[in-house]
């Protein structure tokens, strides 16, 4: 039996407690998983960004509950250590608390996750009330939310105003008296997320919200700069993979070009002998 400990969710509620910053990251095939696990990562999210990112949609409202079902299958294969969080896209939840269960239901207990996360604050704590009820973990996610940028304008920063900041704050509240288990912050002011992580019990997890969440997340393409159609500025790109990618497959293709793939450590041979008897029965 392996001696890797699986983090469940009282312990992302002790590190809250204990100050300790909660990373998490996304990850949608096996072999990023493996490679985000292995690098100890607490969170891994099979975000519906996996649209943008792997699937080349324009945005992540046409992602489907199959394609994040197969990507939820492949993370959960590799990962040993990390827990992992399953994204509800979006016309996955918002039809009736009936469908949000059903759904939720299908990513737990089918994609074999830890925990469901959707988005959206006030307005979908019955419904993520109603998930728990039914015994399936539920992580909030508040401030800009993606499924629904139209709504809110566009890709902008969230609770600017006095008032603006109440409604996300009464939506942080909410979402924990629903029963979530932690929450999304995204692209809200620092003093805001930090007033809001202040307030809840439930661990915080900001993506353009600043160093006082009690964690953060990136979007793995992002991080590594596999993404380039644009980069928010709450990215740190941290490497550039697309290069090193781009730059390998070019050796390659001259390499091929140039007779010098395959070389004979990638070759496998025969005696001279068996080749002659064949020469000789093919008449050539
Ligand atoms: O889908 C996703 O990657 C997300 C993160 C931006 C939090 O929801």
């Amino acid at each position: 039996m392996s001696d890797i400990k699986k983090i469940m969710i009282p312990d992302l509620l002790a590190m809250k407690k204990e100050r300790k910053k909660i990373s998490m990251i996304t990850a949608y095939s096996f072999p990023q998983a493996q490679c985000v696990d292995e690098a100890g990562i607490d969170i891994i999210l099979v975000g519906d960004s996996l649209g943008m990112v792997e699937l080349g949609y324009r945005d992540t409202v046409p992602v489907t509950m199959e394609e994040m079902l197969s990507h939820t299958k492949a993370v959960m294969r590799a990962v040993k250590r990390a827990h992992v969080v399953g994204d509800m896209p979006f016309m996955s939840y918002n039809i009736s608390r009936e469908q949000a269960i059903t759904n939720a239901g299908i990513l737990y207990k089918d994609g074999l996750c830890d925990s469901v996360k959707l988005e959206g604050g006030q307005e979908m704590a019955a419904t993520v009330n109603a998930i728990v009820k039914a015994g399936i973990p539920v992580f909030g996610h508040i401030g800009l939310t993606p499924q629904t940028a139209g709504m809110l304008g566009g890709f902008k920063v969230q609770g600017k105003s006095i008032d603006a900041a109440r409604k996300v704050i009464d939506d942080a509240v909410a979402l924990e008296e629903a029963g979530a288990y932690a929450l999304v912050l995204e692209a809200i002011p620092r003093q805001l997320a930090g007033l809001i992580t202040e307030k809840l019990t439930i661990p915080t997890i900001g993506i353009g919200g600043g160093l006082d969440c009690d964690g953060q997340v990136l979007v793995l393409h992002d991080m590594v700069g596999l993404f380039r159609r644009f980069t928010p500025k709450f990215v740190k790109v941290y490497a550039d993979v697309y290069s090193v990618q781009l730059e390998a497959v070019k050796k390659y293709i001259a390499d091929v070009q140039g007779k010098a793939f395959p070389s004979e450590e990638h070759t496998f041979t025969m005696k001279d002998e068996t080749v002659s008897e064949l020469r000789k029965s093919l008449g050539i």
